[in-house]
């Protein structure tokens, strides 16, 4: 199937001789009725990627394709997209009809479909009951849906939203997470998220693409990116913290959840490498507690267990067990290069 979307080797350089391009290069095809998510630590270039998509931004080299067209010089107001942002932009001294209306007024909709369309976005957000109020009568995460309705009204090709959780509390934020998969499943829109949260793109990507300092990691289903992170970037943005180099394997990782603390001088089971460790650091963490262990291992030597943590200390002797179906091999063993430039 067409993607809605296809950035064709898109790169952004800002103005300045010396300008570091904040997208480089960059592949990308958002599939039609899917959640594809823009993940990577600040900087990395996913607002610019957004702005380029929506058409406030002209790429300075590659093309932009809209439903199979060349879409690259093509104005916003021509490109039928939808956007939400962080910051909910509404219109204080107008009702929360009226916020959701604008975009379909300014399409030129007769009276009654615009009303019709309106109220049905208001129900999909679950805000009917407060069509009548002014957005400072309202909460974060319900200015935040009404933003939402805003942008889904116009029944956009592709819908782009650019951190619009992030201003949310935690719980608030897990709540509208669930909120906005499921008005994005119930309406089969195509969105374009961007996040620098990985439990946020973990839970509502079909397709989750990483980016570090304006270059693509590594795409696609969070069920075979989470287990198998492509080198150290991908695998450190997800929360891997072990980085040995084991002899015959070469550079590896492994999440700390899967590394096993046995007694000294204990074997390890022969579907694990082993390792003699001396604990270094307990540090407790609620339901568990993360154990530091310094090992002979190469590259980062130092190993990262989860354990119930009683009864160990620093000076302990221990024998770590890496069980050899969690170890991923990686690309690369260097350290990645910081994406804040
Ligand atoms: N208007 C601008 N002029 C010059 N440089 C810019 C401009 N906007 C962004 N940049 C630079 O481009 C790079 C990518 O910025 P961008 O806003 O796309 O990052 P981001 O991934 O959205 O980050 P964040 O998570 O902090 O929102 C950064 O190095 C940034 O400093
Ligand atoms: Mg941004």
């Amino acid at each position: 199937m067409e993607p809605v979307v296809r950035l064709d080797r898109v790169s952004h350089r800002f103005g300045g001789r010396d300008a570091v391009a904040a997208v480089s290069d960059l592949d990308l095809d958002v599939a039609r009725g899917r959640f594809t998510t823009l993940l990577g630590p600040s900087g990395c270039g996913k607002t610019t990627t957004l702005r380029m998509i929506a058409g406030f931004l002209r790429p300075t080299s590659g093309r932009i394709l809209l439903e199979g067209a060349d879409a690259t010089s093509t104005p916003p107001e021509k490109r039928n997209i939808g956007m939400v942002f962080q910051s909910y932009a509404l219109f204080p001294h107008m009702t929360i009809t009226d916020n959701v209306a604008f975009g379909l007024r300014t399409r030129r909709l007769p009276g009654d479909e615009v009303r019709r369309r309106a109220g049905e976005a208001l129900e999909l957000v679950g805000l009917s009951h407060a069509a009548g109020r002014k957005p400072g009568e309202l909460s974060g995460g319900q200015q935040q849906r009404v933003a939402l309705a805003r942008a889904v009204a116009i029944r956009p090709s592709v819908l782009l939203l650019d951190e619009p959780l992030s201003n949310l509390d935690a719980r608030l934020r897990v709540q509208m997470r669930r909120e906005l998969l499921r008005v994005q499943r119930e309406t089969g829109l195509t969105a374009v998220l961007v996040t620098h949260d990985q439990e946020e793109a973990l839970e509502l990507s079909d397709t989750m693409v990483i980016l570090n300092a304006g270059r693509l990691e590594q795409q696609g289903d969070p069920r075979e990116v989470f287990p198998r992170p492509a080198n150290r970037f991908v695998a450190e943005f997800l929360g891997y913290d072990n980085f040995p180099v084991l002899p015959g394997a070469g550079p590896v990782t492994i999440r700390p959840e899967h590394v096993r603390l046995l007694p000294a001088r204990a074997a390890e089971g022969a579907d694990e490498a082993g390792l003699d460790g001396t604990v270094t650091a307990v540090t407790f963490q609620g339901s568990h507690c993360l154990v530091e262990v310094d090992t002979p291992a190469g590259g980062d030597a130092t190993l990262r267990s989860v354990h119930p943590g009683d009864g160990l200390r620093p000076g302990d002797s221990v024998r770590v067990a890496l069980p050899r179906r969690h170890l991923v091999a990686l690309a690369d063993a260097a350290a990645p290069a910081g994406a804040d430039r």
